[in-house]
């Protein structure tokens, strides 16, 4: 695997995002509650920039005539046709087996990124 620097440990915030050319892919890179997680920045559906989409919450499962929102934060809706993923996984959240496509994030010296450091550089691992 081949490291490429793509943002200084604590640049993204909670919530937040970026969005980094590395060669000729774009990847998306989100603070989820503290970790920072990867996705290439292609729609399983049909291809759509879907890292540009809105970050939100959704509709949770519920009785009939009830509406329930919830899991602020950790959905990213893409912006051409509305498929919704959890950041968290990946995952569509209605059919698991459709998924953004991870890509491994590492600090200098972590694995997994608390974003209370900040200092260090952080990495995208890709086979290219
Ligand atoms: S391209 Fe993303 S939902 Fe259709």
């Amino acid at each position: 695997m081949k490291r490429h620097p793509v943002a200084k440990e604590g640049e993204i915030p909670p919530g937040g995002r970026k969005i980094v050319a590395v060669g000729p892919l774009q990847i998306g890179l989100f603070n989820v509650g503290g970790e920072i997680v990867a996705y290439r920045n292609a729609c399983p559906h049909a291809g759509a920039p879907v890292c540009s989409g809105r970050i939100s919450g959704t509709s949770l499962p519920s009785r009939v005539y009830e509406y329930l929102y919830g899991r602020e934060g950790t959905i990213l809706r893409c912006p051409w046709h509305g498929w919704e993923f959890d950041l968290r996984t990946g995952e569509h959240i209605v059919d698991p087996k459709n998924r953004l496509k991870q890509v491994p994030v590492a600090s200098e010296n972590l694995d997994r990124l608390p974003t209370e450091r900040s200092g260090g550089t952080l990495y995208v691992l890709l086979s290219q």
